[in-house]
């Protein structure tokens, strides 16, 4: 059995986290869901979910992988035996299936990229994508994507994540602060900031039944918490390092890139004149293509945004892939080309249906996003701060010393209000896809 692996350098394993967060939850769920959800008065409620919430959600992860150095099937088998096994048997299914869509979705921004070079969406961005988002094109986009995907993490932790994202975390904070630079400088920057910034309290007051949810959902979804990558990614933890610091300086950069994306993609729909509109990766491709072909220099802006959003996917996409296959790894002896390529293809395989027909893309989104994710980190946080508090406890303390009532306070926090938001979380996230099964999908089957 040769040595699991490790990181090079705890920069390593933060930029890999970094990498992991930032991805296409920031770009379009997050500021969309800012305007849609009364602006600066859902944000609010988005930063105080993700110290309360996420914060703690990603301890429960970080201190189960430092501890078992497993992957999530294996970790929890150590420490909860057969019955909660099963609940990493629900990640390795959740990151499967993410990735299946996530990859067709993220073959789109490649696509763009180029586009907004040749300029071949700027006659008509709703009928470009209609032709692009599915078919033949939709197909070989999602296969470069994996080809890419399954390339990095066939390389390995060190050489293959580490090294990759020590160039693409840096690629998008740079790209990221002079795409709002130059958006700072657009006339319709100063409506589009008072559209995103401006706090509405009489909003919140109003609609707090459904921000609550969405802050929620959106807090877990874009710190990657509820599928086992901060479980994997801290398996990979040498040494006894600061957890809560480490934690707090991934949670830090993913809410400050996220709040950038606002600054860039609202001055580019309002200047424009285009309407920010609903949410949705079709939105994003619609409207901002829109935006692209009146903006001056749109080609060049269009191609330096979609490859931004390229890259940050593709560093998300390598952390869905790495649970699965540090999964087959450590439990079935099986090289890490083999596994690669094996889950990897099977990804690609199961890919083929989104890239076929967005049914499957909702079809798939919701029933990972809304119910799988959901109950994954459910039934982590319960797991940890219920049946092993201590041993969590013991772990988290490495690195940072006697924590006492501080580690109590962590253990209560998992314990109630997590907890209690996940499951409020899970009942919505159900009740809304029986909803898409018995209209949109009935509809579609015919
Ligand atoms: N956080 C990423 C984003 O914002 C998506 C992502 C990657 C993810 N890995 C995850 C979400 C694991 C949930 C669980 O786009």
């Amino acid at each position: 059995m040769p040595q699991r692996e490790t990181w090079a350098t705890r920069t390593g394993f933060i930029l890999a986290a970094v990498g992991s967060a930032v991805g296409l939850g920031n770009i379009w769920r997050f500021p969309f869901a800012v305007g849609q959800e009364g602006g600066a008065a859902f944000l609010l409620v988005y930063l105080l979910f993700v110290v309360l919430i996420g914060f703690p959600a990603m301890l429960v992860e970080f201190t189960l992988g430092r501890r078992t150095q497993k992957n999530p099937v294996g970790a929890l088998a150590q420490m909860g035996g057969r019955t909660w096994k099963l609940v990493g048997l629900v990640f390795v299914v959740t990151g499967f299936t993410i990735l299946s869509y996530y990859s067709v979705i993220a073959g789109w921004t490649i696509r763009y990229t180029f586009a907004s070079l040749t300029g071949a969406y700027t006659a008509d961005p709703e009928a470009y994508f209609g032709a692009v988002s599915v078919g033949f094109d939709a197909v070989a986009f999602h296969a470069l994507f994996m080809v890419l995907v399954i390339g990095v993490i066939a390389l390995g932790v060190r050489s293959g994540i580490e090294l990759a994202v020590k160039f693409m975390v840096p690629a998008i904070i740079a790209l990221g602060i002079g795409l709002a630079a130059y958006a700072f400088t657009l006339d319709g920057a100063g409506a589009a900031y008072q559209f995103y910034l401006s706090p509405d309290l009489d909003v919140l007051a109003a609609e707090w039944q459904s921000i609550l949810p969405a802050a929620a959902g959106q807090a877990f979804f874009t710190l990657s918490l509820g599928m086992g990558v901060m479980i994997t990614y801290s398996s990979y933890l040498a040494e006894d390092r600061n957890l809560a610091s480490d934690g707090a300086i991934i949670i830090g950069f993913d809410t400050a890139i996220a709040f950038l994306m606002g600054l860039i993609l609202f001055p580019f729909l309002f200047t424009a004149g285009v309407d920010p509109g609903e949410g949705g990766p079709g939105t994003l491709f619609i409207s901002l293509a829109a935006a692209f072909a009146e903006l001056p220099a749109g080609n060049i802006l269009g191609a330096v945004f979609f490859g931004t959003v390229a890259i940050a996917a593709l560093s998300s996409a390598i952390s869905l892939l790495e649970v699965p296959v540090s999964y087959v790894i450590d439990e079935f002896g099986v090289d890490r080309m083999t596994a690669t390529l094996g889950v990897g293809g099977l990804v690609f395989v199961l890919g083929l249906a989104p890239a076929l027909d967005l049914i499957f893309l909702d079809l798939f989104d919701l029933f990972a996003d809304a119910i799988l994710l959901v109950l994954g980190g459910l039934l982590v946080s319960i797991f940890v701060s219920w049946i092993v508090p201590d041993e969590a406890l013991d772990e988290l303390q490495k690195g940072i010393g006697e924590l006492g009532s501080i580690g109590t306070a962590w253990v209560w926090a998992v314990r109630i209000p997590v907890v209690l938001v996940l499951a409020f979380s899970l009942y919505l996230g159900i009740v809304g896809y029986i909803e898409f099964l018995t209209t949109d999908f009935a509809d579609w089957l015919g």
